[in-house]
């Protein structure tokens, strides 16, 4: 299994298509940072026929986003708008879903305060267990692994929540995976000369951790490019640290 170092970069002939995503009927998802090019998941599961909410900050370009996919996959995405830099914003985006809907997967796709929406959102998470052809709900986590350091510090924070979330709620049905993208051209890295632009393939691996029956078996785990089980680095899976900033997390909230 490759390790945390530059083997991640190195891709693999994906083993994975879209033509293996099952049918996706009466099962809804999330998908934050969707309208950004990493978020091309949303063409699959509309195709598949997904119920999916893009998650933005602006209604606009979730609105023009809608109309490109309604035109190309002949289905409706609906708006999320969401702002995860404040926790009241937050808190208002996820109010009319928290105790009706069931959602079976959150594609988490932006990275700051994502541990709060999906805190918000566990009940309407375990509720969606029951439309999963496998029984159970899956939140997944764009991370990488690297050393810019803010940024990778808060790569590094999004695995180790994401073990804990898989550590805390797995016995209940929640699966949660954080997944390495992959270098990619997108908005973010827009300045960086010479990176891979294999978006769509990027796409693969974030659909197959969130889709497939058997990454059940992997819960708290890494998925690398393209579509391949990974390791993130060994800090990652310290349960003390993870423990720590579970309660720190817990705390920063707790008089919301
Ligand atoms: N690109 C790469 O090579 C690469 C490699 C490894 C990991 N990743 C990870 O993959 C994820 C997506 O990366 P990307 O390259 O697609 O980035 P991007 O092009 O910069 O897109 C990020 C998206 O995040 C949303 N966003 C930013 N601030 C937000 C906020 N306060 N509230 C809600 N949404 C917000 C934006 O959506 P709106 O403007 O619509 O709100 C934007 O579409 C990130 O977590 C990144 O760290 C990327």
């Amino acid at each position: 299994m490759p390790s945390c170092n530059t083997s991640q970069g190195y891709w693999a002939t994906p083993t994975f298509s879209t033509n293996d995503i099952p049918d996706l009927t009466w099962r809804v998802m999330i998908v934050t940072g969707s309208c950004s090019a990493i978020s091309l998941v949303v063409v699959a599961l509309l195709q598949h026929n997904a119920k999916v909410y893009m998650a933005s900050r602006s209604e606009k370009k979730v609105e023009v986003a809608i109309k490109n996919l309604k035109e190309l996959t002949g289905k409706e995405a609906l708006l999320l708008q969401l702002n995860l830099c404040n926790v009241a914003a937050i808190k208002r985006s996820t109010q009319e879903f928290r105790r009706s809907a069931a959602f079976s997967l959150v594609l988490l796709s932006v990275g700051l305060r994502h541990w709060y929406f999906t805190a918000l959102l566990m009940q309407a998470l375990l509720s969606g267990k029951e439309s999963s052809s496998d029984g159970h709900t899956r939140g997944i986590t764009t991370s990488k692994t690297g050393t810019q350091k803010l940024y990778s510090q808060s790569k590094f924070l999004n695995v180790v929540v994401s073990h804990q979330v898989a550590k805390h709620y797995g016995d209940q049905g929640v699966i949660a995976l954080s997944c390495n993208p992959g270098y990619l051209k997108t908005d973010l890295q827009r300045h960086i000369a010479g990176l891979e632009c294999k978006v769509v393939v990027s796409a693969l691996t974030q659909l197959w951790g969130g889709l497939l029956p058997e990454l059940a078996q992997h819960n708290g785990e890494f998925v690398i490019p393209w579509v391949r089980m990974g390791k993130c680095r060994p800090e990652t899976y310290d349960d003390v640290i993870g423990e720590q900033l579970w309660c720190y997390l817990q705390e920063q909230v707790k008089n919301t």
